[in-house]
């Protein structure tokens, strides 16, 4: 095998299986009904969809991304898989598909870990194993409504950092022009369609050499994400992130704001103004892709602001940073039990 993990950025790399399970039910009163096959894996990563899939038509889809990483002590580790495969069932909840029982999101993990585990990379290139659990409705309907029949699969793939350069500071610029989800839309979910609905905002915000900061879809006034990452600000003592209906919960910044408090920080999460960015000495993008990504600068086009925070990660957030992921790498002791040993 020929892979230079060093180099690996977050892109796809062919591994050698994917892992799959269908559920075929139907609706009686409003319940969903049905079972769920056993998961298998596949060499054949191509998925034969009906044209009129409601996955296809009216965006019954959605996924997850968790790491798989290779510690200092050799071992294989996932990190908090059990957050992921709630929160793809209130996902699948949210868009009227059929949540995957815990069970079976855990079987086709460890299935597809043992079947790419020669795609984990080795420790301390940065690299790690990404898993990609999607959900999809695949019953053929043409009457605008949920289907009946869903395909759940996990795809595998080594992947480097989200954004080059490691621990690396990242500049965001508002767009009031293009929302990210509706204020009581499906932002809360991992649904692809959040994401398709945003590219028009990342790609003004890419070709300017930004990424995108999304704000509150009714006043534009409030931070919601960063991209595809939670925001966090650090306010003197304080560990500021926004609470909003329209954000997905993040499992990275569930972590970090218990780290933060262990650290002595204040954590709390209300609606920030754009504005407050001005009164915060560090800020930062956090994901599982990420990590963190600290913010550089914040620039306001419609207003000509740009909210600095210096060139270089601020020392609470880089601490977080390595905190986070001395646990995701085995180098101190899990005392939250977040790892889970393959
Ligand atoms: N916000 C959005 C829109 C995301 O896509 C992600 C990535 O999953 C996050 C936040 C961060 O969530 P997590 O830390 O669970 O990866
Ligand atoms: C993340 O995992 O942090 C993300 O932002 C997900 C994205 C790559 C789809």
């Amino acid at each position: 095998m020929d892979i230079d993990w060093s180099t690996l950025g977050f892109h796809y790399t062919e591994t050698d299986y994917i892992v799959r399970a269908s559920f075929h039910g139907h609706w009686i009163n409003g319940e969903l009904v049905g079972e769920w096959s056993a998961p298998y894996a596949t060499r054949n990563k191509m998925i034969p969809v009906h044209a009129a899939a409601t996955g296809l038509q009216y965006g019954q889809q959605v996924f997850e991304g968790l790491k798989v990483f290779r510690g200092v002590d050799g071992k294989v580790r996932v990190f908090r898989w059990k957050d992921n495969a709630l929160r793809m069932q209130a996902s699948a909840v949210g868009l009227k598909m059929a949540p995957v029982p815990v069970e079976l999101f855990e079987q086709a993990m460890r299935l597809v870990i043992a079947k790419n585990k020669r795609f984990i990379p080795p420790y301390e290139t940065g690299a790690t194993l990404y898993l990609r659990p999607i959900l999809f409705g695949s019953m053929h309907r043409i009457a605008v409504g949920p289907g009946h029949d869903f395909e759940f699969v996990i795809v595998a793939s080594p992947i480097g950092p989200y954004y080059p350069g490691k621990f690396h500071c990242t500049s965001f610029i508002v767009n009031r022009r293009v929302d990210r989800s509706a204020l009581f839309g499906t932002g809360a979910f991992k649904a692809g369609g959040n994401y398709g609905s945003s590219f028009r905002a990342t790609e003004v915000a890419h070709l300017a050499g930004y990424d995108c900061l999304f704000l509150d879809s009714k006043f534009h006034r409030y931070i919601d994400e960063c991209s595809a990452a939670n925001f966090i600000g650090i306010k003197g003592n304080e560990y500021l992130t926004p609470r909003s209906t329209a954000i997905l919960p993040s499992i990275t910044n569930k972590s970090l704001m218990m780290l933060a408090k262990k650290e002595g920080l204040k954590v709390t999460r209300r609606k920030i103004r754009l504005e407050e960015l001005a009164d915060m000495q560090e800020a930062a993008a956090c994901g599982t892709a990420c990590v963190i990504s600290p913010i550089d600068k914040v620039y306001d086009p419609d207003h000509e602001i740009t909210y600095n925070f210096g060139a270089e990660p601020g020392p609470i957030l880089t601490k977080l940073y390595h905190d986070l992921q001395d646990i995701q790498y085995g180098r101190v002791r899990d005392t939250h039990h977040w790892c889970t040993i393959i």
